[in-house]
């Protein structure tokens, strides 16, 4: 299959069926949706809807029980080069013995020079507004910055893409607010292509080109949403605008919220 210009994944009929308590349970269905290059897609969805299941499919850490991924026009049958997922819970990937600019550099060590590593490192680092941290340990740090730690892991990295699941979803408002602007401004200076997995409709909205709404059981697609608000975005003054709310509407809408 050739992959469309400015193509970067191509999601064919995912169906994902997992060993139950009492039997197999069809988890995804019918899953089909394409990124494009550079796009920041959000997948949304309450809790136990699929969304980690998706996310692992597309990462090439579970293989679908049908269905075809394809990076950039290659199939999936394993994590692909390139292709980078940040997990959910931050606490358990850094390591506690390492600071943090030597868990920064994890991914990348046997495949680089010294040079090249710490140039990385350190770009890295800057992204995430934690230069000045680098020679701590992670234990050290608050939450939102070790969770800032790991997106730097995955950003020295040099990855294509970036799967997220969930990355701010531990932390508090304030935090949540001001990493969902890093990412803004990582995307714009990276051009890397974003699938970001939240259950938090604001969230959604705020960061994304596309929102896509699984739901069912077995899950599916049920609404992608063109979000064209111009960026770079504001929390307060976007977040006003009839535009935006109108969009959150809509999000609201396809996960079953009806307006009485
Ligand atoms: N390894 C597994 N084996 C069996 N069932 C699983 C497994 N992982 C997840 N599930 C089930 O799949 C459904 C979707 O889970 P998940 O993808 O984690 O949802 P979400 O991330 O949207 O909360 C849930 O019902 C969950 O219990
Ligand atoms: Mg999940």
């Amino acid at each position: 299959m050739t992959a469309l210009a400015g193509e970067s994944l191509a999601c064919h009929d995912i169906a994902v069926t997992l060993p139950g308590a009492s039997g197999p349970v069809d988890i995804l269905r019918d899953v089909r949706f394409s990124v494009a290059r550079g796009e920041f897609v959000s997948i949304l969805g309450t809790s136990g809807t699929g969304k980690t299941t998706l996310l692992r499919v597309l990462g090439g850490l579970l293989a679908a029980s049908s269905g075809k991924v394809h990076w950039h026009g290659v199939e999936v049958t394993g994590p692909p080069v390139g292709v980078v997922t940040v997990f959910q819970d931050y606490t358990h990937s850094l390591l506690p013995w390492r600071t943090v600019r030597r868990n920064v550099a994890l991914g990348i060590e046997s495949q680089c020079s010294r040079e090249e590593r710490d140039e990385r490192v350190d770009a890295a680092l800057s992204m995430v507004g934690l230069q000045k941290r680098a020679d701590e340990y992670p234990w050290r740090l608050s939450g939102g910055m070790q969770q800032r730690v790991q997106i730097a892991r995955a950003l020295a990295m040099e990855p294509q893409v970036l799967l997220m699941d969930e990355p701010f979803g531990a932390l508090d408002a304030m935090t949540k607010a001001s990493l969902q602007d890093q990412m803004q401004q990582v995307q714009e200076l990276t051009g890397t292509t974003i699938v970001f997995v939240t259950h938090d409709v604001e969230e959604a909205v705020y960061l994304s080109d596309r929102v896509l709404v699984l739901h069912g059981s077995p899950a599916n697609v049920g609404l992608s949403l063109e979000i064209p608000l111009s960026r770079p975005r504001h929390q307060v003054t976007t977040k006003e605008g009839a535009d935006y709310l109108e969009l959150r509407h809509r999000v609201y809408e396809a996960l079953g919220h009806k307006h009485e």
